[in-house]
């Protein structure tokens, strides 16, 4: 075995936990040369749930995972961690926006940002509690004091590129694996911009298969935009399978060199890219360089509509960041 990873998950008797563990247990994510060691956190109340999710992992048999380890002490979880999974957090209910949860969820992300300061020096964090941009944001204002780098901070945007790439495949006629190239822009929220202009089906230009721009515009636009709130009307509560895929698609694009051309979406800290105000949690499309660094993609053509989204999006996160100015 080349190594072993220990990732921590917060929150991991919830539905989206229940959903990501075993198949990170399993190794589909770190491959099958590496051990998997797990560090779970829950409040204290949970924890009873916790054992019983623990069971079920023992009942798994997987031959790659290491050990696990059960607990409500955030620095104990996070001690000697190469990821976090900051899942952790109140979901929205129905008539809800997830911007709704700031200050009960954002105060979370103080301590639980502190405590990163007992990770690995590789660690990596993906922040999936909702609001997830701002909540990136506080925890890495945090975790930056305790000396972990701003760079290693990421706010799940995955599922939204999912949904968009499915949408935009149903539309054409094709596989979602025949899109490509699908960008996010912003925040994890009705106002994020899902781009169809740069994004590819079979390698083509997508307004070139889908001609039909009124849709790309509206509709399109406005089904991965609300997407989150149909899944919560139809179940009765919000998305855990595509969520829990979601963040391990994440792992998997940071953890592994992007091929090709083509990127995948992730909030990180703007470096004024695009325009988009510097220090602010913001999707952008990515790549990886297989060894824990990413970069955004430079010189995308951004027409005047997706600069008005750009535009929209960005002032959304500045209005969060004001209201949690107290948690940064
Ligand atoms: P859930 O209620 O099923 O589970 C959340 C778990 O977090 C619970 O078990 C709870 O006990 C635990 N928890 C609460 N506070 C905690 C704390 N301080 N420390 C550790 N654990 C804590 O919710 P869920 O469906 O798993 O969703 C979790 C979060 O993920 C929600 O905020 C939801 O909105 C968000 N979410 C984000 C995305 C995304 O794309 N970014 C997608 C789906 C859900
Ligand atoms: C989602 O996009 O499904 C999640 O953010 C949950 C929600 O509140 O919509």
């Amino acid at each position: 075995m080349a190594r072993t990873v220990r990732v921590a998950i917060t929150g991991a008797a919830g539905q989206i936990g229940y959903a990501l563990l075993p198949r990170l247990a399993s190794g589909a994510v770190f491959g099958p040369d590496t051990r998997v060691s797990l560090s779970l956190l829950e409040i204290t109340p949970a924890l009873p749930a916790l054992e019983g999710v623990a069971m079920e992992l023992d009942d798994c048999a997987f031959p790659l995972l290491d050990d696990i380890v059960l607990t409500d002490n955030t620095e104990e979880a996070f001690d000697g961690i190469n990821w976090a999974l900051m899942v952790g957090a109140k979901p929205r209910g129905k008539g809800m926006e997830r911007g709704d949860l700031i200050r009960e969820n954002g105060p979370i992300f103080v301590g639980q940002g502190k405590a990163l300061g007992k990770a690995a020096d590789d660690v990596q964090v993906l922040v999936v509690g909702n609001p997830a941009n701002t909540n990136c944001l506080i925890a890495m204002s945090h975790a930056a004091k305790a000396s972990v780098p701003q760079q290693r901070f990421h706010a799940m945007t995955r599922l939204d590129q999912n949904r968009a790439a499915t949408q935009l495949a149903q539309k054409a006629g094709v596989k979602v694996a025949s899109v490509s190239n699908m960008a996010i822009w912003g925040n994890h929220s009705a106002t994020q911009y899902p781009d169809a202009e740069n994004a590819r089906i079979d390698g083509q230009p997508c307004p070139q298969v889908i001609a039909d721009q009124a849709w790309l515009q509206g509709e399109f636009i406005d089904i991965v935009q609300q997407r989150g709130a149909a899944v919560i009307a139809a179940r009765g509560l919000s998305s855990a399978a595509s969520a829990a895929n979601a963040a391990l698609d994440h792992v998997m694009s940071v953890e592994r060199e992007t091929a090709g051309d083509d990127w995948f979406s992730g909030g990180i800290i703007s470096d004024g890219s695009y325009g988009v105000e510097e220090g602010l949690i913001f999707s952008f499309p990515l790549r990886s360089d297989g060894k824990g660094n990413w970069s955004i993609v430079q010189g995308l053509e951004l027409g005047p509509f997706a600069r008005s989204k750009i535009d929209a999006t960005a002032t959304e996160l500045l209005e969060e960041k004001a209201v949690v100015k107290d948690l940064l």
